[in-house]
Protein backbone atom coordinates (compact mmCIF):
# COMPACT_ATOMS: atom_id res chain seq x y z
CA UNK A 1 0.00 0.00 0.00
CA UNK A 2 1.62 3.08 -1.21
CA UNK A 3 -0.54 5.71 0.14
CA UNK A 4 -1.69 6.51 -3.45
CA UNK A 5 -5.27 4.94 -3.14
CA UNK A 6 -7.07 7.73 -1.60
CA UNK A 7 -6.29 9.93 -5.09
CA UNK A 8 -8.21 11.95 -6.45
CA UNK A 9 -10.24 10.49 -9.43
CA UNK A 10 -10.59 12.26 -12.91
CA UNK A 11 -10.13 9.45 -15.18
CA UNK A 12 -12.43 6.30 -15.14
CA UNK A 13 -11.87 3.33 -18.02
CA UNK A 14 -14.66 1.45 -17.69
CA UNK A 15 -14.14 -2.21 -19.35
CA UNK A 16 -16.83 -3.52 -21.62
CA UNK A 17 -19.30 -1.44 -23.33
CA UNK A 18 -22.82 -3.77 -22.68
CA UNK A 19 -25.95 -2.53 -21.32
CA UNK A 20 -23.80 -2.02 -18.01
CA UNK A 21 -20.44 -0.93 -19.42
CA UNK A 22 -22.11 1.69 -21.12
CA UNK A 23 -24.48 2.80 -18.57
CA UNK A 24 -21.49 3.20 -15.65
CA UNK A 25 -19.53 5.39 -18.42
CA UNK A 26 -22.38 7.98 -19.08
CA UNK A 27 -23.31 8.40 -15.30
CA UNK A 28 -19.49 9.02 -15.35
CA UNK A 29 -19.58 10.96 -17.91
CA UNK A 30 -22.91 13.10 -16.51
CA UNK A 31 -20.98 13.24 -13.67
CA UNK A 32 -18.10 15.09 -15.09
CA UNK A 33 -15.79 12.48 -15.29
CA UNK A 34 -13.53 11.88 -18.31
CA UNK A 35 -14.41 8.53 -19.48
CA UNK A 36 -13.02 5.68 -21.55
CA UNK A 37 -15.37 2.85 -22.67
CA UNK A 38 -13.58 0.19 -24.24
CA UNK A 39 -14.68 -3.45 -25.37
CA UNK A 40 -12.82 -6.17 -27.19
CA UNK A 41 -14.72 -5.54 -30.89
CA UNK A 42 -15.01 -2.39 -32.48
CA UNK A 43 -19.00 -2.92 -33.05
CA UNK A 44 -19.20 -3.37 -29.40
CA UNK A 45 -17.57 -0.63 -28.33
CA UNK A 46 -20.18 1.36 -31.34
CA UNK A 47 -23.00 -0.44 -29.96
CA UNK A 48 -22.18 0.23 -26.42
CA UNK A 49 -21.17 4.34 -27.77
CA UNK A 50 -25.10 4.33 -29.47
CA UNK A 51 -26.58 2.91 -26.74
CA UNK A 52 -25.40 5.81 -24.04
CA UNK A 53 -25.97 8.21 -27.33
CA UNK A 54 -29.01 7.77 -27.32
CA UNK A 55 -29.95 7.42 -23.47
CA UNK A 56 -28.06 11.30 -23.07
CA UNK A 57 -29.87 12.35 -25.56
CA UNK A 58 -33.31 10.87 -23.79
CA UNK A 59 -32.65 12.60 -20.95
CA UNK A 60 -32.09 16.30 -22.49
CA UNK A 61 -35.30 15.50 -24.21
CA UNK A 62 -36.96 15.23 -20.89
CA UNK A 63 -34.85 18.15 -18.74
CA UNK A 64 -33.43 15.23 -17.14
CA UNK A 65 -29.41 16.80 -17.77
CA UNK A 66 -27.66 20.17 -16.86
CA UNK A 67 -25.85 20.69 -19.48
CA UNK A 68 -26.06 20.08 -23.66
CA UNK A 69 -25.54 16.00 -24.65
CA UNK A 70 -23.26 17.30 -27.20
CA UNK A 71 -20.80 18.41 -23.51
CA UNK A 72 -21.40 14.92 -21.94
CA UNK A 73 -20.42 13.07 -25.11
CA UNK A 74 -17.19 14.84 -25.85
CA UNK A 75 -16.29 13.65 -22.20
CA UNK A 76 -16.11 9.92 -23.69
CA UNK A 77 -13.88 8.07 -25.56
CA UNK A 78 -13.96 5.07 -26.96
CA UNK A 79 -11.09 2.18 -27.67
CA UNK A 80 -10.83 -1.09 -28.29
CA UNK A 81 -7.09 -0.74 -26.95
CA UNK A 82 -6.85 -1.91 -22.78
CA UNK A 83 -3.60 0.17 -22.38
CA UNK A 84 -5.01 3.26 -23.49
CA UNK A 85 -8.22 3.20 -21.67
CA UNK A 86 -6.35 2.05 -18.76
CA UNK A 87 -3.40 4.01 -18.94
CA UNK A 88 -4.71 7.05 -17.85
CA UNK A 89 -7.30 6.05 -15.59
CA UNK A 90 -7.66 6.71 -11.53
CA UNK A 91 -10.41 4.29 -11.73
CA UNK A 92 -11.41 1.05 -13.49
CA UNK A 93 -14.41 -0.39 -13.71
CA UNK A 94 -14.68 -3.58 -15.26
CA UNK A 95 -18.08 -5.01 -16.05
CA UNK A 96 -17.72 -7.78 -18.55
CA UNK A 97 -19.56 -11.08 -18.34
CA UNK A 98 -19.61 -13.20 -15.43
CA UNK A 99 -16.47 -15.49 -15.84
CA UNK A 100 -14.36 -16.23 -13.30
CA UNK A 101 -11.47 -16.59 -15.15
CA UNK A 102 -12.08 -13.86 -17.83
CA UNK A 103 -12.27 -11.66 -15.18
CA UNK A 104 -8.91 -12.88 -13.47
CA UNK A 105 -7.19 -12.50 -17.05
CA UNK A 106 -8.29 -9.11 -17.84
CA UNK A 107 -7.64 -7.46 -14.41
CA UNK A 108 -3.57 -9.30 -14.63
CA UNK A 109 -3.42 -7.33 -18.13
CA UNK A 110 -4.79 -4.45 -16.61
CA UNK A 111 -2.86 -4.33 -13.38
CA UNK A 112 0.43 -4.65 -15.92
CA UNK A 113 -0.59 -1.43 -17.46
CA UNK A 114 -1.55 0.88 -14.36
CA UNK A 115 0.49 2.23 -12.08
CA UNK A 116 0.19 1.13 -8.00
CA UNK A 117 -2.51 3.77 -7.52
CA UNK A 118 -5.25 3.41 -9.72
CA UNK A 119 -8.22 2.13 -7.83
CA UNK A 120 -9.78 -1.28 -9.56
CA UNK A 121 -13.28 -2.19 -9.55
CA UNK A 122 -15.50 -4.86 -10.28
CA UNK A 123 -19.53 -4.45 -11.60
CA UNK A 124 -19.86 -8.29 -10.83
CA UNK A 125 -23.40 -9.11 -9.88
CA UNK A 126 -22.54 -12.73 -8.27
CA UNK A 127 -18.70 -13.96 -8.14
CA UNK A 128 -16.77 -13.14 -4.72
CA UNK A 129 -14.78 -9.86 -5.09
CA UNK A 130 -12.33 -12.00 -3.13
CA UNK A 131 -11.87 -14.73 -5.82
CA UNK A 132 -11.84 -12.36 -8.85
CA UNK A 133 -8.76 -10.38 -6.73
CA UNK A 134 -6.80 -13.84 -5.60
CA UNK A 135 -4.09 -13.90 -8.57
CA UNK A 136 -4.29 -10.19 -9.06
CA UNK A 137 -0.55 -9.07 -7.58
CA UNK A 138 -2.38 -6.35 -5.73
CA UNK A 139 -5.70 -7.37 -4.54
CA UNK A 140 -6.04 -4.57 -1.75
CA UNK A 141 -6.60 -2.06 -4.70
CA UNK A 142 -9.62 -4.01 -6.11
CA UNK A 143 -13.44 -3.53 -4.59
CA UNK A 144 -16.47 -4.27 -6.19
CA UNK A 145 -19.24 -2.06 -7.31
CA UNK A 146 -22.31 -3.42 -8.46
CA UNK A 147 -24.50 -1.12 -10.20
CA UNK A 148 -27.95 -2.34 -11.42
CA UNK A 149 -29.62 -1.99 -14.60
CA UNK A 150 -29.78 0.75 -16.27
CA UNK A 151 -27.64 2.63 -14.27
CA UNK A 152 -28.52 5.94 -15.26
CA UNK A 153 -32.06 5.13 -13.99
CA UNK A 154 -30.94 3.22 -10.97
CA UNK A 155 -30.19 4.99 -7.46
CA UNK A 156 -28.35 2.14 -5.61
CA UNK A 157 -24.87 0.70 -6.10
CA UNK A 158 -23.38 -1.62 -3.70
CA UNK A 159 -19.87 -1.33 -2.89
CA UNK A 160 -17.97 -4.36 -1.90
CA UNK A 161 -15.42 -4.71 0.29
CA UNK A 162 -13.63 -7.87 -0.61
CA UNK A 163 -11.30 -9.86 1.94
CA UNK A 164 -7.96 -8.06 1.16
CA UNK A 165 -9.66 -4.63 -0.26
CA UNK A 166 -7.76 -1.44 1.13
CA UNK A 167 -10.06 0.44 3.20
CA UNK A 168 -8.69 3.88 1.51
CA UNK A 169 -9.82 1.89 -1.73
CA UNK A 170 -13.42 1.62 -0.28
CA UNK A 171 -13.57 4.80 0.84
CA UNK A 172 -13.19 6.56 -2.44
CA UNK A 173 -14.83 3.93 -4.44
CA UNK A 174 -17.94 4.82 -1.73
CA UNK A 175 -17.27 9.01 -2.35
CA UNK A 176 -17.14 7.97 -6.25
CA UNK A 177 -20.87 6.56 -6.26
CA UNK A 178 -21.89 9.45 -4.07
CA UNK A 179 -20.65 11.73 -6.34
CA UNK A 180 -22.51 9.89 -9.45
CA UNK A 181 -25.28 11.22 -7.08
CA UNK A 182 -26.16 7.83 -6.55
CA UNK A 183 -26.89 5.92 -2.85
CA UNK A 184 -23.58 3.20 -2.08
CA UNK A 185 -24.47 0.59 -0.07
CA UNK A 186 -21.72 -0.86 1.51
CA UNK A 187 -21.11 -4.63 1.70
CA UNK A 188 -18.95 -5.76 3.99
CA UNK A 189 -19.52 -9.71 3.73
CA UNK A 190 -18.34 -10.67 0.05
CA UNK A 191 -20.71 -13.41 -0.44
CA UNK A 192 -21.40 -14.62 -3.58
CA UNK A 193 -24.25 -12.27 -4.77
CA UNK A 194 -23.63 -9.63 -2.52
CA UNK A 195 -27.06 -8.66 -0.57
CA UNK A 196 -29.35 -6.83 -3.48
CA UNK A 197 -29.22 -10.35 -5.92
CA UNK A 198 -29.46 -12.46 -2.84
CA UNK A 199 -32.78 -10.64 -2.50
CA UNK A 200 -33.67 -10.27 -6.06
CA UNK A 201 -33.25 -13.78 -7.13
CA UNK A 202 -36.03 -15.65 -5.08
CA UNK A 203 -38.00 -12.95 -6.43
CA UNK A 204 -37.32 -13.77 -9.97
CA UNK A 205 -37.63 -17.51 -9.08
CA UNK A 206 -40.02 -18.38 -6.93
CA UNK A 207 -42.74 -17.21 -9.51
CA UNK A 208 -40.86 -19.86 -11.89
CA UNK A 209 -40.88 -22.64 -10.19
CA UNK A 210 -44.98 -22.12 -9.34
CA UNK A 211 -45.09 -21.91 -13.37
CA UNK A 212 -43.25 -25.18 -13.67
CA UNK A 213 -45.37 -26.78 -11.24
CA UNK A 214 -48.62 -24.92 -12.52
CA UNK A 215 -49.63 -23.43 -9.26
CA UNK A 216 -49.72 -20.19 -11.40
CA UNK A 217 -52.26 -19.15 -13.98
CA UNK A 218 -49.60 -18.31 -16.09
CA UNK A 219 -47.27 -15.46 -16.37
CA UNK A 220 -49.55 -12.40 -16.35
CA UNK A 221 -49.96 -13.56 -12.94
CA UNK A 222 -47.42 -12.73 -11.20
CA UNK A 223 -46.01 -9.86 -12.88
CA UNK A 224 -49.88 -8.41 -12.29
CA UNK A 225 -50.01 -9.17 -8.56
CA UNK A 226 -46.16 -7.44 -7.84
CA UNK A 227 -46.99 -4.19 -10.51
CA UNK A 228 -50.78 -3.69 -9.53
CA UNK A 229 -50.92 -4.64 -6.11
CA UNK A 230 -47.73 -3.94 -5.17
CA UNK A 231 -46.49 -0.90 -6.87
CA UNK A 232 -43.25 -2.66 -8.18
CA UNK A 233 -42.05 -1.07 -11.30
CA UNK A 234 -41.55 -4.45 -13.32
CA UNK A 235 -43.03 -8.00 -12.54
CA UNK A 236 -40.52 -11.10 -11.49
CA UNK A 237 -40.75 -12.22 -15.63
CA UNK A 238 -40.95 -8.59 -16.82
CA UNK A 239 -37.71 -7.93 -15.14
CA UNK A 240 -35.73 -11.40 -16.11
CA UNK A 241 -36.83 -10.66 -19.59
CA UNK A 242 -35.32 -6.92 -19.44
CA UNK A 243 -31.80 -8.06 -17.69
CA UNK A 244 -31.92 -11.25 -20.28
CA UNK A 245 -32.75 -15.02 -19.64
CA UNK A 246 -29.58 -16.37 -20.54
CA UNK A 247 -27.65 -14.00 -18.03
CA UNK A 248 -29.91 -15.45 -14.91
CA UNK A 249 -29.40 -18.78 -16.48
CA UNK A 250 -26.12 -18.79 -16.58
CA UNK A 251 -25.60 -17.17 -13.31
CA UNK A 252 -27.44 -19.84 -11.37
CA UNK A 253 -25.62 -22.73 -13.27
CA UNK A 254 -22.06 -20.92 -12.17
CA UNK A 255 -23.07 -22.21 -8.92
CA UNK A 256 -24.72 -25.20 -9.62
CA UNK A 257 -28.00 -24.21 -8.51
CA UNK A 258 -31.17 -25.40 -9.70
CA UNK A 259 -33.25 -23.46 -12.50
CA UNK A 260 -36.68 -23.62 -13.34
CA UNK A 261 -37.45 -25.20 -16.52
CA UNK A 262 -39.67 -22.73 -17.83
CA UNK A 263 -36.51 -20.42 -17.70
CA UNK A 264 -34.26 -23.08 -19.19
CA UNK A 265 -36.74 -23.81 -21.91
CA UNK A 266 -36.81 -20.23 -22.86
CA UNK A 267 -32.93 -19.62 -23.20
CA UNK A 268 -32.72 -23.18 -25.04
CA UNK A 269 -34.98 -21.84 -27.79
CA UNK A 270 -32.65 -18.69 -27.93
CA UNK A 271 -35.37 -16.62 -26.74
CA UNK A 272 -33.84 -14.52 -24.06
CA UNK A 273 -36.04 -11.72 -23.58
CA UNK A 274 -35.91 -8.02 -24.86
CA UNK A 275 -32.82 -8.15 -26.46
CA UNK A 276 -34.17 -10.98 -28.67
CA UNK A 277 -37.13 -9.40 -28.86
CA UNK A 278 -39.32 -12.60 -27.06
CA UNK A 279 -39.20 -14.01 -23.80
CA UNK A 280 -41.15 -14.83 -21.64
CA UNK A 281 -43.32 -11.92 -23.25
CA UNK A 282 -43.29 -11.30 -27.43
CA UNK A 283 -41.64 -7.72 -27.68
CA UNK A 284 -42.18 -7.39 -31.20
CA UNK A 285 -46.24 -8.00 -31.52
CA UNK A 286 -47.25 -5.74 -28.74
CA UNK A 287 -46.12 -7.19 -25.44
CA UNK A 288 -48.44 -10.58 -25.50
CA UNK A 289 -47.15 -13.20 -23.67
CA UNK A 290 -45.00 -15.63 -25.38
CA UNK A 291 -44.30 -18.49 -22.77
CA UNK A 292 -47.87 -20.51 -22.24
N1 LIG B 1 -31.87 6.07 -20.50
C1 LIG B 1 -32.65 7.13 -20.78
N2 LIG B 1 -33.99 7.03 -20.84
C2 LIG B 1 -34.55 5.84 -20.59
C3 LIG B 1 -33.79 4.70 -20.27
C4 LIG B 1 -32.40 4.85 -20.24
N3 LIG B 1 -31.58 3.82 -19.98
N4 LIG B 1 -34.62 3.65 -20.06
C5 LIG B 1 -35.87 4.12 -20.25
N5 LIG B 1 -35.81 5.43 -20.58
C6 LIG B 1 -36.89 6.31 -20.94
C7 LIG B 1 -37.91 5.57 -21.81
O1 LIG B 1 -37.51 5.57 -23.16
C8 LIG B 1 -39.14 6.39 -21.61
O2 LIG B 1 -39.15 7.48 -22.47
P1 LIG B 1 -40.52 7.88 -23.26
O3 LIG B 1 -41.48 8.25 -22.18
O4 LIG B 1 -40.11 9.03 -24.11
O5 LIG B 1 -40.92 6.68 -24.02
C9 LIG B 1 -38.98 6.92 -20.19
O6 LIG B 1 -37.61 6.73 -19.82
C10 LIG B 1 -39.85 6.19 -19.25
O7 LIG B 1 -39.53 4.83 -19.35
P2 LIG B 1 -40.54 3.74 -18.91
O8 LIG B 1 -41.95 4.20 -19.15
O9 LIG B 1 -40.10 2.44 -19.49
O10 LIG B 1 -40.42 3.55 -17.36
P3 LIG B 1 -39.80 4.33 -16.17
O11 LIG B 1 -39.02 5.52 -16.47
O12 LIG B 1 -40.88 4.52 -15.22
O13 LIG B 1 -38.77 3.24 -15.63
C11 LIG B 1 -37.18 1.65 -15.40
C12 LIG B 1 -37.93 2.51 -16.41
C13 LIG B 1 -36.26 2.53 -14.58
C14 LIG B 1 -36.35 0.64 -16.17
C15 LIG B 1 -38.22 0.95 -14.45
O14 LIG B 1 -39.09 0.17 -15.20
C16 LIG B 1 -37.57 0.11 -13.39
O15 LIG B 1 -37.10 0.60 -12.40
N6 LIG B 1 -37.56 -1.22 -13.60
C17 LIG B 1 -36.90 -2.12 -12.68
C18 LIG B 1 -35.45 -2.14 -12.97
C19 LIG B 1 -34.69 -2.96 -11.95
O16 LIG B 1 -35.21 -3.49 -11.00
N7 LIG B 1 -33.38 -3.07 -12.21
C20 LIG B 1 -32.54 -3.90 -11.41
C21 LIG B 1 -32.39 -5.18 -12.15
S1 LIG B 1 -31.41 -6.31 -11.27
C22 LIG B 1 -29.86 -5.88 -11.62
O17 LIG B 1 -29.57 -4.97 -12.35
C23 LIG B 1 -28.87 -6.74 -10.94
C24 LIG B 1 -27.66 -6.97 -11.78
O18 LIG B 1 -26.76 -7.65 -10.99
C25 LIG B 1 -27.93 -7.68 -13.05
Amino acid sequence: MDGTMGREIDTVAVLGAGSMGHGIAEVSAIAGYDVFLRDIEESYVEDGYEQLKWSVGKLAEKGQLDEDPEDVLERVRTTTDLAEAVGDADLVVEAIPEDLEMKRGLFADVEAATDEGTILATNTSSLRVTDIAAETDHPERLCGMHFFNPPVKMDLVEVVSGEETDEEVVDTAYAFVESLDKTPVLVRKDIPEFVVNNVLVPFMEEPGWMLDAGDADGVRQADAAMVYRRGYPMGPFELADFGGLDIFVHTRDQWDEPVPECYRSLVDADDLGRKTGEGFYDYEDGAGVNYE
